[in-house]
């Protein structure tokens, strides 16, 4: 990552280009890449992580202020044994090896879903990460960890019925903010634009409630293909798009 992009010198998508303030990615396409390449699925999530490198130095270069990324959702639990393991030690290896970038570009790591599944050691790990990058403010790189979009929702709806029921708020008053500052992504800008990659045309329970007035971006690469070509063709595509917000 270059430190000379900072936001304030950040390159737009062509002069004059709207960035958006948030983009979130579903990086499908692993298990598909490595066997077009005769490989096991682990050599498909690898490839996938330096696909997040890639990304992440994109969105700082370009003056993205959040990144969202699916890495695990509350649905990746049905597969194999294995390949859940492979996962969760590639996640612990990233980790390791990104933490000391993450501090010097500094990137906050925020993590999102309900990543106590992951077990105590990379808990331990996650939080310390989360903990050590808490006070940078270039980027955002936000995991979803064991995160379904529904599940998010009815906390945040339980959370304002426990608030009603001890006469802290009045149900008259519970709308879209109060509903949004109950979410776990309270603290990120609205979310602008969301990718998926390998050619799936669904959100998979994703940033449900956040993506209500998002771009949507479907896109064919593989996620492991996915590289900073890719992100900024992705923001020209944002950059042209006629946003109206259902004004007209
Ligand atoms: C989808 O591909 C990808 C995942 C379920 C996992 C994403 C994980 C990574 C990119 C690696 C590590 C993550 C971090 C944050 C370092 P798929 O396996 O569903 O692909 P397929 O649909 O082609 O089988």
């Amino acid at each position: 990552m270059s430190p000379a992009a900072a936001p304030g010198g950040a390159k737009g998508p062509g002069e004059g280009g709207k960035v958006p303030r948030h983009v979130a990615i579903i990086m499908d396409g692993n298990g598909r890449w490595a066997k077009q390449r005769g490989l096991p699925r682990v050599a498909g999530h690898r490839a996938g992580a330096e696909a997040v490198r890639r990304a992440l130095q994109a969105a700082a270069d370009h003056g993205v202020e959040a990144l969202t990324l699916h890495a695990f959702s509350s649905e990746n639990w049905r597969r194999s044994e294995e390949e859940i393991s492979d996962l969760t030690a590639l996640m612990r290896f990233y980790l390791e090896r990104e933490l000391k970038t993450l501090e010097k570009e500094r990137v906050r790591l925020k993590l999102i879903g309900d990543y106590s599944a992951f077990g105590a050691e990379l808990v331990e790990r996650l939080e310390k990460a989360v903990e050590r990058t808490a006070d940078n403010t270039r980027l955002t790189l936000v995991i979803a960890l064991n995160y379904g979009s529904r599940t998010e929702i009815a906390a945040a709806a339980r959370r304002l019925a426990v608030k009603a029921v001890a006469a802290e708020i009045d149900p008259a008053t519970i709308g879209e903010t109060e509903l949004s500052a109950e979410l776990q992504t309270r603290d990120l800008p609205e979310l602008d634009l969301l990718i998926r990659t390998s050619g799936e045309v669904r959100l998979s329970n994703f940033l449900l409630w956040q993506a209500a007035y998002a771009e949507l971006l479907f896109l064919e690469v593989l996620w492991p293909n996915f590289d900073e070509q890719a992100f900024a063709g992705a923001l020209e595509t944002f950059a042209a798009r006629d946003r109206r917000f259902g004004g007209r």
